[in-house]
């Protein structure tokens, strides 16, 4: 048996998915023409409740096209030190929007408001760069998926605001948080200025993130993925997967869910894992080790079919998602817990 963990973007589009491709309606879509395009903004905007969205490539260059709308150059981001933006997206903050970056960690991953209050450059100091731009994750994946409390968000939402700055979700795994917490992704959306979600982990499409917000902004962000090289033409049999996902994709989240819960038991009481750990609350799964072994476990799971990473030498990360069958996560379960215990 051959259990692929390593990432939830590693799943295949379904069926219906190339059903949907096949039978697409399309246009060039940098002229606004695609219909199929056109009506996956529209779905993704009336979702989360906001006047518009755009349909772009990657959730790189969502999260990159967000900071270059609202992040004038030279002007400060504040993100979490282990969020995707600042770890995993190749230095782009600085390569592209060219702004500095000012690093806090979180609690499990999650800003906590009066950690972030002393960041805020002072106004009105010639020789401070203005904050412009706060970046929180939903999940928050370097911490094991955890959730963003929609209190938490609402409260840096206000603070941010009232100090004249904006603020970003990095919502790769927004339906994880939605369905795990029962709280609409049209609720985790209202207080933020921007955010973008991904069609192609979880949800299962093989392209494809959406980004979402006021129709102002949407309209710069349209100039900015083209800036970046994401104007797509005929990009109607990509979106034609989108709705799918949005429209019967979300609630199976769940499972994956449930499927983190059993690897979780598995790893529960063993002695070379850090009892501290996160229990995982959606479809990650990240344990540290005691002592840094955590290469020479990844590689004792692959030689038994239990495909995960390493994301350093102590952490083990393990992601389920919809082309993990029960039966497969069972196995893995298995493995990892003779491994571990
Ligand atoms: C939290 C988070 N944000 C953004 C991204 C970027 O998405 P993409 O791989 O589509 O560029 C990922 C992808 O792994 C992610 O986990």
């Amino acid at each position: 048996m051959r259990v692929d963990l390593r990432s939830d973007t590693v799943t295949v589009p379904t069926e219906k998915m190339r059903k949907a491709m096949y039978e697409a309606e399309v246009g060039d879509d940098v002229f606004g023409e695609d219909p199929t395009v056109n009506r996956l903004q529209e779905l993704a905007a009336e979702i989360c409740g906001r006047e518009a969205a755009l349909f772009v490539p990657s959730g790189t260059m969502a999260n990159q096209v967000c900071v270059r709308v609202q992040a004038p150059r030279g002007s400060e981001v504040i993100l979490e030190e282990e969020s995707h933006i600042f770890l995993h997206e190749v230095g782009g903050l600085a390569a592209l929007a060219q702004v500095q970056t000012r690093l806090l960690k979180g609690v499990k991953g999650i800003i906590q408001p009066r950690d972030l209050i002393p960041l805020f450059r002072p106004s009105g100091d010639i020789h401070a760069p203005r904050t412009s731009l706060v970046c929180i994750e939903q999940t928050s994946m370097m911490a094991g998926g955890t959730i963003y409390p929609l209190e938490t968000i609402k409260e840096i939402c206000d603070l941010t605001h009232e100090r004249g700055a904006r603020v970003h979700m990095d919502g790769a795994r927004l339906f994880n948080a939605a369905v795990a917490s029962g709280i609409s992704p049209r609720d985790f959306a209202q207080p933020v200025d921007s955010l973008m979600f991904c069609l192609s982990k979880g949800l299962g499409c093989p392209v494809g993130s959406m980004i979402v917000g006021d129709k102002d902004f949407i309209e710069e962000a349209r100039v900015a993925r083209k800036l970046y090289g994401g104007g797509m033409r005929q990009a109607g049999v990509l979106a034609a997967c989108g709705i799918v996902a949005l429209t019967e994709m979300v609630d199976r989240l769940a499972e994956d869910h449930e499927k983190a819960r059993i690897i979780a038991e598995a790893i529960e009481g063993s002695p070379i894992v850090d009892p501290e750990w996160n229990r995982p609350q959606t479809n990650i799964i990240i344990f540290p080790l005691k002592e840094p072994r955590a290469g020479e476990l990844v590689q004792k799971l692959a030689q038994r079919g239990v495909l995960c990473l390493d994301l350093d030498d102590r952490r083990i990360r393990m992601v389920t998602h919809k082309d993990v069958s029960f039966e497969e996560v069972r196995f893995a379960a298995e493995v990892l817990g003779e491994l571990l215990h």
